[in-house]
């Protein structure tokens, strides 16, 4: 692997990203038009390492990160390659750096239609469409299917059955990164029969709100953990990323005006990744791109 990349007439080197200002950061996810605030940043750069490409006055040319979770298996997010350098090797280069620093490492990530080939060439696969849904919320919700159990804001020391249960659905335990996560949103529980059966978290991100990530075991259980918030944010901007295409969960975004903006390709390296089984909780809205 090449520890320096010619680039033009600069030479880049990999820098780890916690050593970069936030305002380069900025810079470069607006550089390619993505909504993330400084604040996101700073938020990510909690989860996760991850090097930036510089030259040699220190101008950041690229990113690229990587979450961990457990012992051998990670989530890639953040690559990027500013405008002005694409297509000159540089976004191939960060992957390699990325790829040998997570050796052992079973990998996913979720791929925009510009990294798709790259990822390919890498040895990534498809399994899933993510669906980025996004709007002005309703002002008036559609009516609610019947609610099987009850929901209420977290109450405390509920954060470990939290992350046993998004364990479930998500396949892996990221409790570290749900930790993060859950200090900066409004979480709300679903309880059934006095056990856990879902949960939802709602944060600021870019240029209004997130809604996710959405852990339920059913369509209907998915629309109440998503509504309990929605009813707060009417006409507010709000995202939701999600692999349902269609069926019930699918139908209600789309009735609360948050329609389809864009897609990315889930992948994965190594072996699968996703894992649906039926009636067992499952990822109805992801926490972010980056963090699967
Ligand atoms: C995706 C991105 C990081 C690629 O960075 P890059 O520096 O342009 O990538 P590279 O120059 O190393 O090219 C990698 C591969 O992408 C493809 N590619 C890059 N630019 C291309 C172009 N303009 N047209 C067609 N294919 C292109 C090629 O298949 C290339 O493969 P090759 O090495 O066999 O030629 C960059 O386009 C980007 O930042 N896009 C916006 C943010 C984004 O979508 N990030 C990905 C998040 S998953």
């Amino acid at each position: 692997m090449r520890n320096s990349l010619q680039l033009q007439s600069f030479e880049l080197v990999a820098r780890d990203i916690a050593e970069a200002d936030i305002a380069s950061l900025h810079a470069l996810s607006l550089g390619v038009g993505w909504p993330h605030r400084p604040k996101d940043w700073e938020q990510l750069l909690q989860t996760g390492p991850g090097i930036v490409a510089v030259d040699g006055i220190g101008r950041v040319f690229g990113s690229a990160m990587w979450f961990p979770h457990g012992d051998d298996f990670a989530t890639i997010g953040m690559v990027i390659t500013t405008p002005r350098a694409q297509a000159q090797g540089n976004g191939r280069w960060l992957m390699d750096q990325v790829l040998g620093r997570c050796k052992g490492r079973y990998l996913s990530l979720n791929a925009t239609h510009a990294a798709h080939a790259l990822y390919l060439s890498l040895d990534f696969r498809d399994e899933a469409v993510v669906y980025q849904c996004q709007g002005e919320a309703a002002l008036t919700l559609p009516p609610l299917p019947p609610l099987d159990g009850e929901l209420a804001p977290i109450s405390a020391g509920m954060l470990g059955d939290i992350a046993d249960l998004d364990a479930r659905a998500f396949g892996v335990d990221r409790g570290d990164l749900l930790d993060i996560i859950t200090r900066k949103a409004d979480i709300v529980v679903l309880k059934r029969d006095g056990k856990l059966a879902g949960y939802s978290c709602c944060r600021d991100f870019g240029r209004g709100k997130v809604i996710g990530p959405i852990v339920a075991s059913s369509d209907r259980d998915a629309v109440h953990l998503a509504a309990i918030h929605l009813q707060k944010l009417k006409g507010e901007f709000v995202r939701v990323d999600t692999r349902e295409k269609d069926g019930l969960f699918a139908d209600f975004l789309a009735q609360c005006r948050l329609g389809v903006y864009g897609t990315v390709t889930t992948m994965s390296k190594g072996r699968p990744f996703l894992n649906r089984k039926p009636a067992e909780p499952w990822i109805y809205g992801l926490a972010a791109h980056g963090w699967g």
